[in-house]
């Protein structure tokens, strides 16, 4: 069966036929040819397919999409504003927080949730909440590095 579903994906709108048993990583990955969340568990433990619901950080491969109507998803391709990556992108990069890269759509993904919700979460609390990715290069010291310069960063701005 078809359900008719409308969604904004990284600012623009659309509505489209999907499968009632068609997840968000599929839809995003297959229909909208964004293929920086990556198809690994299947089981939403691993954190590689995350992506941005309304703000939440989720599993895609375990989200239908039939039951997103009048979501708002935001994708790692969706975070460049004006020819400017995203200032969490910006310390991925600072902080070498990449080996591999299979992992980092994800991690910035989930990081931008944590660093939105909780900005001034300390380095215990952002590992557990980042307890969902998994990277596989193991390089977790350097994203908490990063997480941390994005929050010293804002500290100032706000200051
Ligand atoms: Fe390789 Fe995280 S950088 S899986």
């Amino acid at each position: 069966m078809t359900h008719s579903v409308s969604l904004t994906v990284n600012g623009q709108d659309h509505t489209l036929e999907v499968d009632g048993n068609q997840t968000l990583l599929e839809t995003i990955r297959e229909k909208f040819h964004l293929t920086g969340a990556k198809m690994a568990c299947e089981e939403g433990r691993c954190g590689a397919c995350t992506l941005l619901v309304n703000g939440n950080a989720v599993a895609s491969c375990v989200v239908l999409v039939s039951d997103l109507d009048g979501a708002t998803v935001t994708t790692i391709e969706g975070l460049p504003s004006e020819g400017e990556l995203h200032p969490v992108q910006e310390a991925f990069l600072g902080c070498t927080a990449l080996q591999c890269g299979y992992c980092t759509p994800g991690m910035i993904l989930s990081s931008i949730s944590i660093l939105d919700k909780e900005p001034n979460a300390g380095e215990n609390e952002v590992r557990r909440k980042l307890s969902g990715n998994i990277c596989r290069c193991t390089g977790y010291v350097k994203i908490i590095d990063a997480i941390q310069l994005v929050q010293r960063d804002r500290q100032i701005e706000n200051s």
